[in-house]
């Protein structure tokens, strides 16, 4: 049966769990000198291996991680190794829609302001613009995105949701193919970004693009932060070329103090936290077990990553 690594911990619950799904497997954890002498013949990996683990663990079927994106797990040593990769994508919806509706309402009702009047006791309406009609561009229309399509339409705003094979959603007004992104820019009054990080969304939202969205526009990243142009997207905001923005990821994370950003009125910074849950953990090993009787049974594992396509 098989070796199971598992990375950052493992409670005395989470063990008798995995050993119930796989009887007789062989349970590693501790610290990566006690992992290291167990990679040449570790099996499954709870957890991600960096590089040079990777290339100990000649025998590795499965790596199983804990975030939904992968790009900072690419390395030429998992690209070369036969093992599968999956993610814990399809648990992020619901919590990273929360979190994109607390900023896109934040926005809209002026919270930022009222916050600010309220340290000065100072009693002062804010007039605001309703969300009903507006139009939500959401670029990456996968599992997250179509959570937030799905709120969005539910206030009443037309959705149009970007991806690369389009085909009608339940979750959006329309979907276009990614080719689109300029013809959408322009319309919007919300953008979200909720690609993946891989070379083609690099710096998607470069310089250039920023300047097509309308100055009244709102922008959400929780994506990557290198899917933006960070620098032009600080100058675009202090110069009200648009805005404001509800920024939880960063090219730099934590984002550095000296970044304009954080001293920007108008833009809201969370600290890469809108994927989290209070029961993340609890949620990730479901997908974990799921996977492990998946492996063992020879079934299609969940969440498998494409390693050429990068998600
Ligand atoms: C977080 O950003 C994740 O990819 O899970």
């Amino acid at each position: 049966m098989y070796k199971i690594v598992v990375k950052g911990g493992l409670s005395p619950a989470e063990s008798a769990e995995i050993m119930s799904c796989c009887p007789g497997a062989t349970i590693v954890s501790g610290t990566d000198e006690e992992i290291a002498s167990s990679l040449p013949d570790t099996e499954v990996v709870w957890g991600s291996l960096d590089p040079a683990q990777l290339a100990q663990a000649e025998k590795l079927l499965l790596m199983q991680v804990v975030t939904a994106g992968v790009d900072h797990l690419l390395s030429p040593e998992l690209l070369a190794s036969h093992a599968r990769l999956c993610t814990t994508s399809g648990m992020h919806g619901a919590t990273i829609a929360e979190h994109v509706f607390s900023l896109v309402l934040a926005f809209a009702r002026g919270l930022p302001t009222l916050f600010g009047q309220q340290q000065l006791k100072v009693w002062q309406h804010y007039r605001p613009t309703l969300l009903q009609g507006q139009v939500m561009g959401i670029v990456g229309f996968g599992s997250i995105g179509q959570a937030i399509g799905q709120r969005a339409l539910a206030f009443g705003l037309q959705v149009i949701g970007l991806r690369r094979n389009p085909s009608p959603s339940p979750s959006a007004t329309m979907v276009w193919g990614e080719d689109r992104l300029d013809e959408l820019l322009p319309l919007v009054d919300h953008l979200v970004l909720a690609v993946p990080l891989t070379p083609a969304t690099t710096n998607l939202l470069s310089q250039e693009r920023l300047k097509l969205l309308k100055p009244s526009a709102y922008l959400y990243n929780i994506a990557r932060g290198a899917v933006v142009d960070e620098d032009a997207l600080a100058a675009a905001l202090a110069q009200g070329e648009l805005a404001g923005a509800g920024l939880d990821v960063f090219a730099t994370e934590p984002l550095p103090p000296d970044s304009p950003l954080w001293s920007l009125n108008n833009a809201i910074i969370t600290p890469h936290t809108a994927g989290y849950l209070a029961d993340y953990r609890r949620q990730a090993l479901a997908i974990f077990l799921d996977n492990l009787r998946r492996l063992k049974q020879g079934l299609p594992l969940a969440n498998e990553v494409d390693k050429g396509a990068g998600y």
